[in-house]
């Protein structure tokens, strides 16, 4: 056990030690999530839950779908919710940090909200495999905010807020997406990335749309594909399930001493660096200072289907030895390597990268220079570059990170890496997206052509294959692809490789937990 660790187990014991929620069960049931219930009855979900009975010509869709939750309770009422911000969808779903609930800062500020827990919990990630996670960075963190009524993912840069709510009756999650617009959606230039990046984002909302999983089913943000792969009900996700919570924010207190790479303590500074005491999706920096990733650790069901194991690739990276101490430069981890090539084959979806503060230097030393003359009235919002462009431009890196494919993969691995994640035989088949498969051998050519004319379309044409936030591919990657879909003849190894992962569907089936 290196240093490192033994800091973060002091860390969670003070949590514990002031006899706080986290570290037991829940008195009203909704916070113990690991107890849940038993999925015996299968027929239970739908059977007997009640649709909303409205009568608004602009009730949402899901409305009519059997359901009953804070979230539904919010938007399928006889009027519809005046939504103009994210403080009012957070203030509808309470899900708002007050200064009082704060405490005092300068003390372990993280108790204070354990105290409160579960009225209120955050934790804040800098890289992210989830939805959006091609724009979150430390400087646009992914914020998840933790209630009774709901929980809440949100991160700028995109105009979307992830919800997700305990059904009342049978008490599954209900997962929800809500869309809004604001003003620059309607001007000529469209939307900046001052529009995007800023506190902009967070108010002046013109309008306001909800989804729920099953209307998102056949688009790139479904829910299903991720939290319900394989699974008979979604449930929550975490892939850093225990310490060190390799790329959570952690409380801006002493760092772990020897620490021979960043920790969450970095992050959360380096962040301020730029950000100063801004709030972020209405939370206040002396919230924002005092998360840990154990707060969502102690919500999320157990086991989880995909972990990655942070103390063992923390291990790996910087093996500790008597009288030299750690080496001066990381070495490769082969526990995360060895998960890297398993989903090269396609049986499960990649892990978060094994660094923990995988910005570019350089860029974030700009970026964060530039946001400070914008916050200091240097410049304005609309001045602003793109504050996404954070991480390092080297393809094999970025294939690691998750963005790209893998410079030099084949074009069977291509489709594995790019295409695998949704066209399967795992997840959902009535649907259009079904038609596709990597499997090509399974595809006539009217089908092939199709992927071609999809993949070649442009990078912001509706349709485009991979879509926008998923993997994209390597910059060489395309041509080839293409040619390969045109003659579709593949060798042995190929159609093996390509069958196999069409089967597992990156469902991990190895791994796969048999009481979930
Ligand atoms: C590409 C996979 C993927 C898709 C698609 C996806 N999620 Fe997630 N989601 C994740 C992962 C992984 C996490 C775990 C935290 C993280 O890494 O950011 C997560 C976390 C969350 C959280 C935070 C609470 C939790 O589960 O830990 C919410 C809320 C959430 N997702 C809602 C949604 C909703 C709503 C949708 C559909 C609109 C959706 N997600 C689609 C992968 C996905
Ligand atoms: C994040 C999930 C996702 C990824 C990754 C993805 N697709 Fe899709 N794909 C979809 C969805 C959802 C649809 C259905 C909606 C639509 O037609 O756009 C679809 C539809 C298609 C269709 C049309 C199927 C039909 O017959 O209507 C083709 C062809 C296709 N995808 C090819 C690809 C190829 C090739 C790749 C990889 C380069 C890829 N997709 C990657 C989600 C994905």
């Amino acid at each position: 056990v290196g240093v490192r660790s033994t800091a973060f187990i002091r860390t969670t014991l003070a949590v514990c030690g002031f006899g706080l929620i986290a570290c037991q069960s829940g008195d009203d049931g909704t916070v113990d999530e690991h107890e849940h219930p038993a999925h015996t009855d299968q027929a239970a979900a739908g059977a007997g839950k009640r649709a909303a009975r409205v009568d608004r010509d602009d009730l949402p869709e899901l409305c009519l779908r059997p359901g009953s939750d804070a979230v539904r309770d919010l938007f399928c009422g006889t009027e519809a919710p005046q939504i103009g911000s994210l403080y009012d969808l957070q203030s509808r779903l309470g899900l708002v940090f007050q200064e009082a609930d704060l405490g005092p800062v300068d003390q372990l500020p993280m108790v204070a909200f354990y105290e409160d827990f579960p009225a209120l919990a955050l934790v804040l990630l800098n890289t992210s495999t989830a939805l959006s996670g091609r724009l979150v960075s430390t400087l646009n963190p992914r914020a998840i905010i933790l209630a009774r009524p709901a929980t809440m993912a949100f991160n700028r840069g995109i105009q979307r807020v992830e919800l997700l709510s305990r059904d009342r009756e049978d008490s599954y999650l209900n997962f929800y997406l809500v869309t809004f617009e604001q003003a620059c959606n309607a001007s000529a230039a469209g939307c900046s990335p001052g529009d995007l990046y800023t506190p902009r984002v967070e108010s002046d909302w013109t309008s306001v749309r909800i989804e729920d999983d099953e209307q998102l089913k056949n688009t790139e943000f479904d829910c299903r594909q991720c939290h319900q792969r394989g699974l008979e009900h979604p449930i929550m996700l975490m892939r850093e399930l225990d310490g060190p919570w390799t790329h959570f924010f952690m409380p801006d207190q002493d760092q772990p001493e020897g620490n021979p790479e960043a920790s969450g303590v970095d992050v959360a500074r380096a962040y301020y660096l730029a950000k100063g005491d801004e709030p972020y999706g209405n939370i206040p920096w002396a919230a924002i200072r005092a998360t840990v990733g154990f707060t969502l650790q102690s919500v999320v069901e157990r086991p989880q289907p995909l972990v990655f194991d942070g103390s063992a690739v923390f291990n790996e990276r910087w093996p500790w030895t008597k009288g030299r101490g750690y080496p001066a430069e990381p070495e490769a981890s082969a526990t995360w390597y060895r998960e890297f090539e398993n989903f090269r084959r396609g049986e499960h979806l990649a892990l978060p990268y094994f660094d923990p503060f995988p910005s570019d230097r350089d860029k974030l030393a700009e970026l964060t220079e530039v946001y400070q003359r914008f916050r200091g009235g240097e410049i304005s919002a609309d001045e602003l570059p793109d504050l996404g462009d954070v991480y390092p431009d080297d393809p094999q890196t970025l294939a690691e990170i998750g963005f790209q494919t893998e410079p030099g993969a084949t074009p069977a691995q291509t489709l594995v890496q790019a295409c695998g994640s949704c066209h399967n035989d795992v997840l959902d088949q009535t649907i259009s997206r079904a038609r596709f498969s990597i499997d090509l051998t399974r595809l006539d050519r009217a089908a092939l052509d199709l992927a071609i004319a999809r993949i070649e379309l442009p990078f912001d044409a509706p349709g485009h294959m991979p879509p926008r936030e998923s993997r994209q591919l390597d910059a060489n990657a395309l041509e080839p692809l293409v040619g390969y879909l045109r003659d579709a003849r593949l060798s042995a190894d190929e159609g093996a490789l390509l069958r196999r992962a069409a089967q597992i569907g990156m469902a991990n089936p190895l791994n796969q937990p048999s009481d979930l």
